[in-house]
C-alpha cells in the first residue's frame, strides 16, 4: 500500500482513515466481476442481484466504485429518476475494510453526482434489522417511515439535496 491517504472527489482530496489511496469513480465493465463478488457476499443484506443489473448500471453511469490502490473495495448502485429522486439500490463495502470511511465517501460522491443531475433527494429502503440503518442515520438521512416488505420490514430513508 502506498502512503497517500485520501479520496479524490472532483479533484479534491479528502482525508479518510484508510492506508491506501482511495478513488471513487464511475464503474467500468471490467469492474463488474469484483462488484458482483462483493454483492454476493452481502446477499443476506440485499438479496440476489443479477450480473446484468450491474452491466446495465455501468451503461447508464449509475454505478460508482471505490478502489483502494486500484482494487475494487466497495460500490453503490443507484438510479436518477425523472421525478428528481435518486433511488439508492445497494451500497456495500468489502468486509476487511469496513468502518474506514469508504461507505461515507461513496455516499458523498453519490450526493455530488445527484446534484450535478439536478436531483432533489436520495431515497432508499433498508431492512429494519441491518446495522446499515446506523450508517444512514450517521450520514444525515432522515427516517421517513417503516414499510412492510415482502419478507421483512423496511426503513425508508431520505436525504434532501
Ligand atoms: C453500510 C456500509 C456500506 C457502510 O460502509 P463503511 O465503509 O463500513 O461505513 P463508514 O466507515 O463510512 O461509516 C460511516 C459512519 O456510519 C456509521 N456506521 C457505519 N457502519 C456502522 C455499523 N455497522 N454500526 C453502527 N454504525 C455504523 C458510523 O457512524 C460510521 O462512522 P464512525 O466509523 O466514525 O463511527 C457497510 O457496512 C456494508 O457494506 N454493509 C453491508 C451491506 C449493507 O447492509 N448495505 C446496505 C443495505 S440497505
Amino acid at each position: 500500500m502506498c502512503k497517500v491517504t485520501g479520496v479524490v472527489i472532483n479533484r479534491q482530496v479528502l482525508t479518510v482513515e484508510t492506508k491506501g489511496f482511495l478513488h471513487i469513480s464511475p464503474a467500468e465493465e471490467r469492474d463488474v466481476i469484483a462488484v458482483k463478488e462483493i454483492a454476493d457476499r452481502h446477499r443476506v443484506d440485499f438479496g440476489f442481484i443479477p450480473r446484468v443489473a450491474f452491466y446495465e448500471a455501468v451503461d447508464k453511469g449509475w454505478l460508482l466504485v471505490a478502489k483502494v490502490d486500484g482494487v475494487v473495495v466497495g460500490f453503490v448502485r443507484f438510479r436518477h429518476r425523472r421525478d428528481k429522486t435518486t433511488t439508492l439500490y445497494e451500497i456495500a463495502v468489502a468486509n476487511h475494510i469496513k468502518r474506514q470511511g469508504i461507505g461515507r465517501a461513496l455516499i458523498y460522491r453519490l450526493i455530488e453526482h445527484a446534484r450535478q443531475h439536478n436531483q432533489l433527494d436520495i431515497k432508499l429502503k433498508c431492512p429494519v434489522n441491518l446495522p446499515a440503518n446506523h450508517f444512514y442515520s450517521a450520514l444525515g438521512f432522515e427516517l421517513v417511515r417503516v414499510e412492510k416488505g415482502k419478507r421483512r420490514e423496511l426503513n425508508v430513508w431520505r436525504l434532501q439535496l
